[in-house]
């Protein structure tokens, strides 16, 4: 294998770049020539493709974001967007893919390895950490510290007013964000979807607090909680009139700002380790880390959903926030 491209696709993470610095050093080293295409999927289609360098990749280890640019592409879902992202690839002497990204990404990476043989390598890169294959994805410490961070900030304001706030947190369907976000900021309870009934059970905790002195309160609601943050907090406001109830949503600032160290390393060993693989002729697999070693999972099983939290962490948080 002589050529290589590399992409990002779906939403940034912090610790992209980092991937991509990585990638591209070990390749060089490793005498392969490095294409960069611009804007994920839809740069492959549209033939969007940059050569890189050990140069090309200075300065970007502490940038979020990610430099190559990324896009979710609707027409690399369709045949013909297939059809054209593989002839690019062709006309470009293209010897193998590296993907860096989440879910969508990957289950592009499967369709097109299905019909077409170029090998693909998949870098988890997003702050949801929902995949299967890795213990954590790339971007997901920056996020969860970010989190924790803009808690403590609004944790000032609770205190000071004796409010409580509902506080949204990205993480799409998956409530891993939410969760150590929660434990991280000290929270008094979280929403996640993976937990049934926890309307309920907040309801409960507020009923039996009630008479408390410690009127502040923060519960941390993952994007995914059924009905919404808005929708949780009307029904907070109706059932307990006395609480000074208010939302916030933390949103996009949680997939911005400089990867952490976490962030950083984890994405050195994973882009590293691709390259690796591609050399040692994997195809078609993520690489990921579980218990401090590098590990490989289909595309298909690294996008299976993850609908079960460790109950241990969850019983923990229970006591905690009492
Ligand atoms: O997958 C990363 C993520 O930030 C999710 O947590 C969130 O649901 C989604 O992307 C938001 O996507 P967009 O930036 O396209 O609105």
């Amino acid at each position: 294998m002589k050529n290589i491209a590399i992409l990002t696709s779906g939403g940034d993470a912090p610790g992209m770049n980092a991937a991509i610095r990585a990638v591209v050093r070990t390749a060089i080293y490793r005498n392969l020539q490095v294409l960069g295409i611009k804007y994920g999927y839809e740069g492959m289609i549209n033939g969007d493709f940059i050569s890189l360098n050990a140069e090309s990749v200075s300065g970007i280890i502490n940038r979020g974001g990610t430099f190559l640019k990324t896009s979710r592409s609707a027409r690399f879902m369709t045949e013909e967007g297939m059809k054209t992202a593989y002839d690019q690839l062709v006309k470009n002497n293209i010897d193998g893919v590296v993907a860096i990204g989440g879910d969508g990404t990957f289950r592009g990476a499967n369709e097109f390895t299905a019909k077409y043989h170029i090998p693909f390598i998949g870098i988890p890169g997003t702050i949801d950490n929902d995949l299967i294959g890795t213990d954590y994805t790339i971007g997901y410490d920056t996020a969860i510290n970010t989190v924790v961070e803009a808690v403590d900030k609004i944790r000032d304001t609770a205190e000071s007013h004796d409010r409580l706030f509902l506080v949204e947190v990205m993480g799409r369907d998956a409530g891993l964000i939410a969760l150590k976000g929660g434990i991280g900021s000290g929270a008094e309870a979280i929403l996640i979807p993976e937990s049934k009934n926890d309307h309920h059970k907040l309801f409960e905790k507020l009923e039996k607090n009630w008479g408390r002195k410690k009127n502040s309160k923060i519960v941390i609601v993952a994007e995914g909680e059924p009905g919404g943050v808005y929708k949780i907090a009307e029904e907070v406001k109706k059932k307990f009139r006395n609480y000074d109830t208010r939302v916030t949503v933390l949103g996009h600032i949680q997939r911005g700002g400089s990867p952490t160290c976490m962030d950083r390393v984890l994405a050195s060993r994973i882009g590293f380790a691709a390259v690796e693989a591609i050399i040692s002729e994997k195809k078609d697999v993520v690489v990921g880390i579980v218990n401090n070693k590098i590990n490989y999972t289909s595309f298909k099983d690294a996008v299976k959903h993850i609908d079960e939290i460790d109950p241990q962490l969850m019983e923990m948080m229970e006591v905690l926030s009492n």
